[in-house]
């Protein structure tokens, strides 16, 4: 399926906080009306607003798009970016690419996976820290690199995701 990203375009999108998820769908939907390849930059705006993409606003971001549903649901479920269930509490990302796999980054993911007792794309089961990996931070010179809410941490050793997993906002 060739779906490209259109020209990167920074559009605010105003949807109202209120209303159901496929109220404020359409009013993202609205606020890229007229863009080439608007898909992608809609699910990454759905994201941002609610949190994951809903299996259940697929529909509607079919109609409003002038897609297929299976068109729509092949790119949420192609990108891993595009959750479709509520994230956790917490975010934690690890970065799988070969520049942090070269110091370190495998022994890094395996205790992230075994302390938390989930696998990537997941959350734990109190619904507090959601897993995720990812491929690269633009950290490369100082890996093992891990996100952690946000916030990005380098040369973290199992030992010091501990320390992260510990500490609330942790400062390490
Ligand atoms: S390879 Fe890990 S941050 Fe770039």
């Amino acid at each position: 399926m060739a779906v490209l990203p259109g020209p990167s375009v920074e559009r605010p999108t105003e949807p109202s906080p209120e209303g159901s998820p496929e109220d404020r769908v359409r009013a993202i939907v609205a606020a890229h009306r007229g863009e080439r390849g608007a898909l992608l930059p809609v699910l990454h705006s759905v994201k941002e607003e609610l949190g994951y993409v809903d299996p259940a606003v697929i529909p509607v971001l079919a109609a409003e798009l002038n897609l297929s549903r299976a068109d729509v649901h092949g790119v949420v479920t192609f990108y891993e970016d595009f959750r479709q269930s509520p994230p956790g509490r917490r975010t934690v990302r690890i970065c799988r690419a070969e520049a942090c796999q070269a110091v370190g980054a495998a022994d890094v993911a395996e205790r992230a996976r075994n302390r938390l007792g989930v696998s990537f794309g997941e959350t734990t089961s109190d619904g507090e820290i959601t897993l995720d990996q990812v491929f690269c931070l633009g950290n490369c010179a100082t890996g093992p690199a891990v996100e952690v809410d946000g916030r990005l941490y380098g040369r973290v050793t199992p030992e010091r995701l501990d320390a992260l997993l510990t500490a609330e906002g942790a400062d390490a």
